[in-house]
């Protein structure tokens, strides 16, 4: 395989789109869209996203030291993109992207009731890397909608539809059941 060496860069693809919910402390709600992400640990469920510190979002996360992780599906392609353009400190990303809030049950941010999966996770690490700090997140609540989950209370990836990033575009991951054969971990 004929390869070029290049400066260093993140290059890991695809990303999870996410978009993550806040409240300041006067219950003004924001949206970023989020792809620096990833799962972080299983017991305690934990997650990871990076913030870049001009984003408004920071400020709320690092004084809340809340949020939520709402996981877009293709059908909020053009709202990821709002949340991920315009700045919550003046837009209120909510009323421009047309995405509904629901109450969430332990946290104080609002959870995206259009996304199909939501996350109440309370901020435990903060590390500062430089352009960006991560906030480590345990998720302490979360939220599923009925139609994917299986009889055991598993999550049916037939009936997953997610977005990701890519090098300079949103993809649309669809699972395909069987498709690839799964090993079994912890
Ligand atoms: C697909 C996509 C992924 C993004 N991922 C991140 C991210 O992981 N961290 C970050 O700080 N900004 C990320 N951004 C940029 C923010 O979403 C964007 O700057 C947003 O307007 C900030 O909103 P806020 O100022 O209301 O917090 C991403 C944007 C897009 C479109």
């Amino acid at each position: 395989m004929l390869k070029k060496t290049l400066p260093p860069r993140p290059w890991l693809f695809p990303r999870p789109v996410l978009l993550l919910s806040s409240r300041d402390a006067a219950g003004r709600d924001n949206i970023i869209t989020v792809s620096w992400a990833g799962v972080a640990c299983t017991t305690p469920p934990m997650l990871t996203v990076a913030l870049r510190k001009t984003r408004h979002s920071h400020g709320i996360v690092s004084a809340s030291r809340e949020f939520v992780v709402n996981l877009p599906t293709a059908k909020q392609r053009e709202a990821a993109e709002t949340c991920g353009t315009a700045s919550g400190r003046d837009t209120d990303k909510f009323v421009a992207a047309g995405l509904r809030k629901a109450p969430a049950a332990v946290v104080a941010a609002p959870l995206i009731a259009d996304c199909p999966i939501n996350l109440e996770c309370k901020v435990r690490h903060v590390l500062p890397l430089g352009s960006h700090d991560l906030f480590v997140g345990e998720i302490v609540k979360m939220h599923v909608r009925h139609a994917m989950l299986r009889e055991d209370g598993g999550l049916d990836d037939g009936a997953l539809d997610c977005l990701a990033w890519g090098a300079e575009e949103f993809l649309r991951v669809l699972a395909r059941r069987n498709h690839l054969r799964a090993p079994r971990f912890q």
